[in-house]
């Protein structure tokens, strides 16, 4: 605290609850506010036509068909919401040890991109770079002779999935798979394609973490995350320094933004982030985080648009430039309502 704050005067001169008299003086000296352009829309995209599926572990998501995700964009396009992040459920018969599917020009995530530039261009594309839609063992990349996952080997095919998603139009590609170097490898790659304008929105600090579970079932890699440990990648929830070294390098590298992941328990790093780097900081309150606030919902512990515009906020009041978001559409949906001026 600077002495500014200490020189002000004591009470009475000072009564702090003097600028909390109403809702309009309350407003002019609100210090960060939600706005729909800074939310961000994460779906699961599956194969089919006119398909949609619930996922059992988050309450009114689905997994939908391309030509069903086409029309999800267009209404959350319309409601103002900046971006789409798009996960694909792979059929089992679809993945394999050396996940060829995940650069196939004609896959799913390829198709579902030109589809939605195709009509809603404006609406930005976030793809996701990683290989645990595509194994058979749900890790985020191949593994070598003793089990490990090969970080080198890795990164070949990160660069030919990355390369393939630009080349369907996706906007900014999200490296969500923490290998070493794949920061770069992406950049060169994309330098050398002609993609000089796609962006990178890397995962620099995401931690292993439980908070994933229910996204794990959503694209049908595991059904808890006590199944599957990715330690050997994924960074140590123990740890803060060792984020700040990753955003590091991630931006040596080539990143344009910087993720943090999960959110809500992690608000500190994406406080310390932003103030060490002042670069597009962006948050993921993840699948687990989205559900743990469904069931309170459900269970009338918390009212929901409240509770929703609160949990949303505070990523904005860290530090958070946008944020990834499972509510993105409601939050939206709230920010417009007649009478939720208090939001606006
Ligand atoms: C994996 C990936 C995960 C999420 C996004 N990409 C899960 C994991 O690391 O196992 C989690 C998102 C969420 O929980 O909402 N590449």
């Amino acid at each position: 605290m600077s002495n500014t704050t200490y020189n002000r005067g004591l009470f009475p001169k000072t009564r702090m609850r003097r600028n909390r008299k109403s809702p309009s003086l309350r407003g002019l000296v609100q210090e960060s506010n939600l706005s729909t352009s800074s939310l961000i829309q994460p779906l699961f995209v599956m194969e089919g036509n006119k398909k949609s599926e619930p996922v059992d572990t988050m309450p009114g998501i689905n997994r939908l068909s391309p030509d069903l995700i086409l029309e999800e964009a267009k209404i959350l396009s319309s409601l103002g919401i900046s971006a789409l992040a798009i996960f694909p459920a792979i059929e089992k018969s679809k993945k394999s040890l050396f996940c060829e599917e995940a650069h196939n020009p004609k896959g799913l995530i390829q198709q579902t991109i030109k589809l939605v530039k195709k009509y809603v261009p404006d609406l930005m594309l976030i793809t996701d770079v990683a290989l645990d839609p595509y194994t058979v063992h749900g890790h985020d990349g191949v593994l070598d002779q003793n089990g490990f996952i090969d970080n080198d080997e890795t990164n070949k095919i990160l660069t030919k999935q990355a390369l393939s998603h630009a080349e369907a139009g996706a906007d900014i590609v999200g490296p969500s798979d923490m290998m070493d170097g794949r920061i770069l490898n992406l950049r060169e790659a994309f330098e050398k394609n002609q993609f000089e304008n796609t962006g990178i929105m890397a995962y620099s600090a995401k931690f292993a973490s439980n908070y994933y579970g229910p996204f794990r079932s959503a694209i049908g890699t595991s059904q808890s995350s006590a199944d599957i440990d990715k330690s050997s990648y994924q960074m140590d929830f123990h740890n803060s320094d060792e984020a700040l070294h990753e955003c590091a390098l991630d931006l040596k590298e080539g990143a344009d933004i910087l993720l943090i992941k999960p959110g809500m328990p992690y608000l500190d790093i994406i406080s310390k982030v932003k103030e060490t780097f002042r670069v597009p900081t962006f948050a993921y309150q993840v699948s687990g985080e989205y559900s743990m606030h469904c069931l309170a919902i459900e269970r009338k512990i918390f009212d929901k648009d409240a509770i929703i515009m609160e949990s949303l906020t505070a990523f904005k009041r860290a530090g958070a430039d946008a944020i990834l978001t499972y509510f993105a559409k409601e939050a939206a949906q709230i920010i417009q309502k007649p009478g939720n001026s208090q939001y606006r």
